[in-house]
């Protein structure tokens, strides 16, 4: 059978990024496939995280996920430290990667920039853990946002190795599955930065906690053009302030990229401003009031996250199993 594993990394603020890019699909997923839903704390620490905090946003995080509708007794969602086969077939992949796979990826150059020399060895072996997490389930299927396709290709290149090298075919070669609207949600400041929790300007990403008003000022302050909506999707071109927000009011409504140019053709961005702000409160604020009403009763959150433990581990006790024999590792 099919199955879905997807990670999101429990540090700062759940942003419309990671609603539209990843967990709106992961909604519409969990109908068709087996699906895994983790909140990656051990990739979270490969830069420095307060230790309280990175326990409270773990909560946070698994509350943003139920109330955006995952249900926790149709799939498994749990925090990674909690399943330690994560970590022990990381360790294998790390001795079955090259350094100059993980030298190209280029979120480590992003994140490192200049500091190579100071960042924490874990930044630099991130992929190989984010390989583990994907295979220790065997999984068949990753759904995620544009900016992760490049540690699914190391993923598939470290599985074909690790099959090649032992002469087995232990592991299978998932597919990324990238969606169309929503993949890439760019910073409300800037077209051309990705919308992101590290953005020092709060104005640049629209956070899951945002409240209405909140909502509507950040879009009323977002970077635009001086020149009406274009018709047509190529008028798009040069434009990334008008790309972005189009591209998020059609992936909030459930609309193609073209669809929703159609529907917005030669109006000004104040007006559109509007339409594109109740879109959001629409689709946000049910999400909000229900994250609100879950962060009163963190000891249900724990124990979803225990059952989800659980259940994971015993799907990855076989697969790591099947690994330290294929590697040769003795076990009396
Ligand atoms: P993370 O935590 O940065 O983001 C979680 C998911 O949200 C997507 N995303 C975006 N999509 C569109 N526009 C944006 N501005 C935007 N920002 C984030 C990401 O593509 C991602 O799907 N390495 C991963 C976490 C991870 C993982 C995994 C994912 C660890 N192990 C295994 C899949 C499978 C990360 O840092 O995502």
């Amino acid at each position: 059978m099919d199955r879905i594993f997807s990670g999101i990394q429990p540090s700062g603020n759940l942003h419309l990024g990671n609603y539209l890019g990843a967990m709106k699909n992961w909604v519409d997923l969990q109908h068709d496939y087996e699906c895994i839903f983790c909140m990656v704390d051990m990739h979270a620490i490969t830069v420095w995280q307060d230790p309280a905090e990175l326990r409270a946003t773990t909560r946070e995080l698994a509350a943003g996920m139920i109330a955006a509708g995952i249900d926790p007794k149709k799939n498994i969602l749990f925090n990674q430290s909690q399943v330690s086969a994560h970590a022990e077939l990381a360790w294998v992949f790390n001795c079955v990667a090259r350094m100059g796979w993980l030298n190209r990826m280029t979120q480590f150059k992003e994140k490192a920039g200049k500091n190579r020399e100071n960042v924490s060895v874990g930044l630099f072996a991130y992929p190989c853990l984010m390989a583990a997490d994907i295979l220790i389930y065997k999984a068949t299927h990753v759904p995620v946002g544009e900016d992760q396709k490049q540690h699914l290709e190391l993923t598939r290149d470290v599985a074909q190795k690790f099959n090649n090298d032992f002469g087995k075919e232990v592991f299978p070669l998932p597919e990324p599955l990238i969606f169309g609207a929503g993949t890439r949600v760019m910073s409300l400041r800037d077209g051309e930065k990705k919308m992101s929790k590290s953005d020092p300007s709060d104005y640049a990403r629209i956070n899951m906690t945002d409240d209405a008003d909140a909502i509507a000022l950040k879009i009323r302050k977002a970077k635009t053009d001086p020149n009406p909506l274009p018709d047509a999707v190529a008028g798009l071109e040069g434009r990334p302030e008008a790309s972005n927000l189009l591209g998020i009011y059609g992936a909030l409504t459930g609309k193609s990229l073209e669809a929703a140019v159609a529907e917005c053709a030669g109006m000004a961005f104040s007006d559109f401003k509007g339409r594109l702000a109740d879109a959001a409160v629409a689709k946000l604020a049910p999400i909000n009031a229900e994250m609100a009403r879950l962060r009163q009763d963190p000891a249900y959150i724990d124990g979803i996250l225990k059952d989800g433990a659980q259940k994971a581990a015993a799907l990855a006790k076989p697969v790591l199993d099947e690994v330290y024999e294929a590697v040769g590792f003795l076990r009396p």
